[in-house]
């Protein structure tokens, strides 16, 4: 069994509520187990215990919170353990155009750094899912089927 973690941060409920679309998503792909949590519930030795890590932030300034920044500067102690495993990333923010993009791909470089494998979306969100404050029906699509997405290519690479 392929193991999942979906990490998120969230004050207002908004990133907690596209984390659990991701999970519902991922859950439809049988053989891999999902564990969405928040990040206070993470600890950092348990990252290596997972084959997909998917990060989740509200957009703070453009960028990712500082509790899930944290979690990945953490990780420092196991830096070159992560490598080869899935890895992806969703954001939330207050307005269109309000950094929902920069903060993907400020989570996303760190995943790289690691020597995580990153899947795009040709067709839907590109770099992963985004919201507008609380996920519409667009955002919560766009999470269920990244949830799909991710987890079969987690399944291929480690199933
Ligand atoms: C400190 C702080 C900084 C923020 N910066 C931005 C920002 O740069 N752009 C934006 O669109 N929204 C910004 N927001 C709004 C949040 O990203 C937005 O409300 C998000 O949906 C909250 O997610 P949550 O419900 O998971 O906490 C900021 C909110 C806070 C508290």
């Amino acid at each position: 069994m392929a193991k999942m973690l979906i990490c998120y941060y969230t004050r207002t409920g908004n990133t907690e509520n596209m984390a659990n679309s991701i999970a519902q998503g991922a859950a439809d792909v049988a053989g891999v187990e999902v564990h969405p949590r928040a990040v206070s519930d993470v600890p950092v030795k348990s990252l290596i215990d997972y084959d997909a890590i998917i990060m989740g932030s509200p957009v703070y300034y453009g960028g990712m919170a500082a509790e899930l920044k944290k979690l990945i500067d953490d990780s420092i102690g196991f830096h070159g353990a992560l490598s080869g495993k899935v890895g992806g990333a969703f954001a939330s923010s207050a307005n269109i155009g309000g950094g929902n993009e920069t903060t993907i791909l400020d989570i996303l470089n760190a995943l790289i750094v690691h020597g995580m494998i990153v899947k795009g979306d040709p067709r839907g969100d590109h770099y992963g899912p985004v919201s507008i404050n609380a996920p519409d029906e667009r955002a919560t699509k766009q999470c269920l089927r990244y949830g799909k997405m991710v987890a079969e290519l987690t399944l291929k690479l480690h199933g």
